[in-house]
């Protein structure tokens, strides 16, 4: 394979360009359509909790990938390099309940430790989650944010242990 195995201190990367602008893709498994989804996510995180490396998502329940990650607990969050941005036109607008993403993105499945990721990523995350949950309207703090949820859509968060992390050689 042409990636090498990273560990999650060694990642030379800046996270917060990382999600906010090249955004990740979350990928599932649909056993039922026997084919790999993709989401593009672009809120979320990676840090350090229960002494675990680990990454946060948010996915609101309408999304096809919520779905999915209620049925599975592994999978992968791929960083795509800058020619493959244009995935994202498919991965983030449209829903993997009618779409076979990976045929209409053109890109190609890849197999790592028993988890289907992107073959064309430049960064492979091998995640498995720990705890997920929805948030609440009581929750914020500040008023201002419940505009993000005027169908009161309140994201899912996912708190997923980063089990392994691969690099494409370059
Ligand atoms: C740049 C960008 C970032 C996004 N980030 C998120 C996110 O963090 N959480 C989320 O629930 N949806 C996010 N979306 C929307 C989903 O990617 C989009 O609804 C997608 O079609 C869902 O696919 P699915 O139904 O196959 O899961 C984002 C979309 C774009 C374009």
């Amino acid at each position: 394979m042409d990636f090498n195995a990273v560990h999650p201190k060694e990642l030379d990367t800046n996270l917060f360009r990382m999600i906010d602008d090249e955004w990740l893709l979350i990928c599932c498994y649909d056993e039922e359509n026997g084919r790999e989804n993709m989401m593009t996510a672009s809120w979320g995180g990676m840090g350090i909790l229960w002494n675990k490396e680990v990454c946060f998502l948010f996915v609101r329940p309408q999304r096809y990938t919520h779905d999915l990650l209620e049925k599975q607990d592994r999978f992968s969050v791929c960083v795509l390099p800058e020619e493959y941005k244009s995935a994202h036109k498919v991965c983030g607008s449209q829903s993997g309940r009618c779409v076979d993403k990976m045929t209409a993105t053109g890109l190609h499945e890849a197999d790592f430790d028993g988890v289907k990721a992107v073959a064309e990523s430049k960064l492979v995350f091998i995640v498995k989650q720990l705890y997920r949950d929805d948030l609440i309207q009581n929750g914020f703090r500040e008023e201002s944010l419940l505009k993000h949820y005027p169908a009161d859509d309140f994201h899912t968060v996912y708190v997923c242990e980063i089990e392994k992390i691969f690099q494409k050689k370059d």
